[in-house]
């Protein structure tokens, strides 16, 4: 509801959601914190990955949060365990990894604090 542009969903053809991406704009800055964005949550159906949905929604809420909301990067959170995920973050996006936060996940997974800079 609070910024419409970050979040889309991929259809088939026949109008039904494969794949989508929940993205928002950080809210509580700390001092000197550049505004930025971060990917809550995306994922594609099993049967349409590979085609580079993921790729496609990542890149759309990207160019927003740079054109809408002027952010200056985008952040996210990803299981050091899934490889996927995090081929198409680093290697697809260029995305760079921050830190790693022991213990992220409810499970005790560690997670990798990821970010890529976005142009202005
Ligand atoms: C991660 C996920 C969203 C990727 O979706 P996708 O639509 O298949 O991704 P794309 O087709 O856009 O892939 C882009 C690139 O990411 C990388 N990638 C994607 N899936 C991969 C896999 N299974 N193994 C290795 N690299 C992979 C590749 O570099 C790929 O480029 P290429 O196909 O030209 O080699 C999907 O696997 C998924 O929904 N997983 C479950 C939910 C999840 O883990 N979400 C992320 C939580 S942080």
């Amino acid at each position: 509801m609070t910024w419409p542009s970050l979040s889309y969903v991929a259809e088939d053809h026949k109008g039904r959601i494969v794949g989508y991406i929940l993205a928002k704009m950080e809210e509580d800055l700390k001092e000197g914190e550049e505004p930025h964005g971060h990917v809550t949550s995306i994922s594609v159906l099993r049967q349409y990955r590979r085609l580079g949905l993921a790729k496609k929604l990542m890149v759309q809420s990207q160019e927003a949060m740079a054109t809408v909301h002027r952010a200056a990067y985008v952040s996210l959170h990803v299981r050091k365990s899934n490889r996927a995920a995090l081929s198409l973050y680093r290697d697809t996006l260029g995305f760079t990894v921050k830190e790693i936060e022991k213990g992220y996940y409810a499970d005790g997974e560690d997670a990798y604090a990821m970010r890529l800079h976005l142009k202005p």
